[in-house]
């Protein structure tokens, strides 16, 4: 009858996430243990088919640069960083992103990337956070001061509200892998240049590819657009799932739902949020890790 002390600490999560949105009634008539799965389908009921799927736009409203292009932008970056040992330069071609086959390796040579700007004016890089081997990989924006100065994402407020969200479906730090969009602060909080984004999305690619998640959320409306080459908000983009293709060949899930910061701002839109969360935790439930099958 009584939860384990896990279970517990989750439903009080939950309990606390749903009284910060401001429910403040039960929505079933009698208590039921299943209740949360209920309310699931009845929200997957009502989620719009999945659609487009094209990832050569950027997002920050600039000129659309084919992936290729960025690719070769992201390619010729490394070329010109200390990443590759200068006798193999003259040898480096789009193949060179595809060369690093390690998280670790990944990170070294992001911080090397001499040729962005972005990298120059932070204070570090910020890769990475949580379980690399988690099933649910969440993509924010990009870091904020407090982030900049410690070197990992989600750690200033944001990251607090992040927090309490995926502890709101039963996860935490240790059950999901974190990165952003872009891996530093841009100065003054900056919207990043068209240039910047496109030698960072490869980047990005590679991220998802090396770190294999199954489900991937993307929070706000630049990682949403840009991953999703789509011009719509993130209100028509987010709460659905769809397939991408992170260059692997591989599609995998990806749902987008609003960024913590946003939520920060405009509290009654948590509602929305829940609700995403909630497709999120229906999804990772009827996906098992056992169902790997192969
Ligand atoms: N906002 C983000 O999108 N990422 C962070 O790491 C911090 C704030």
């Amino acid at each position: 009858m009584f939860a384990q002390n896990d279970d517990r600490n989750e439903l009080i999560a939950m309990l606390a996430w749903q009284l910060d949105m401001g429910i403040d009634e039960a929505l079933l008539d009698d208590p039921q243990v299943d209740a949360v799965p209920l309310r699931l389908d009845q929200l997957l009921a009502v989620a719009a088919p999945a659609g487009d799927k094209d990832v050569s736009q950027t997002a920050m409203g600039g000129t659309a640069l084919q992936p290729s292009e960025a690719v070769k932008m992201a390619n010729s970056a490394l070329a010109n960083s200390g990443a590759i040992p200068s006798e193999d330069k003259t040898n480096t071609d789009s193949s060179a992103l595809a060369d690093i086959t390690s998280l670790s390796d990944l990170q070294s040579a992001m911080a090397k990337l001499d040729d962005c700007p972005l990298k120059h004016t932070a204070s570090n890089l910020c890769f990475a956070d949580g379980n690399p081997g988690a099933r649910l990989m969440i993509i924010g924006e990009a870091p904020g001061r407090d982030e900049d100065r410690m070197g990992v994402p989600f750690v200033g407020a944001d990251g607090q509200l992040l927090d309490k969200m995926i502890a709101s479906i039963g996860l935490d730090r240790a059950s999901v892998y974190l990165t952003n969009l872009l891996p530093w602060r841009p100065p003054g909080n900056r919207s990043p240049t068209d240039e910047e984004t496109a030698m960072l999305l490869p980047w990005l690619f590679r991220h998802v590819q090396l770190a294999k998640p199954e489900f991937v959320l993307l929070l706000g409306g630049a990682a949403a657009k840009l991953v999703l080459g789509s011009h719509d908000g993130i209100m028509k983009l987010r709460g659905r799932w769809r397939d991408v293709d992170f260059g692997d060949g591989l599609p995998r899930p990806v749902l987008a739902s609003l960024h913590p910061a946003y939520l920060l701002r405009s509290p009654a839109q948590k509602r929305l949020a829940f609700e995403d969360l909630l497709l999120l935790a229906k999804q990772l439930a009827a996906v098992r890790p056992n169902d790997e099958s192969g």
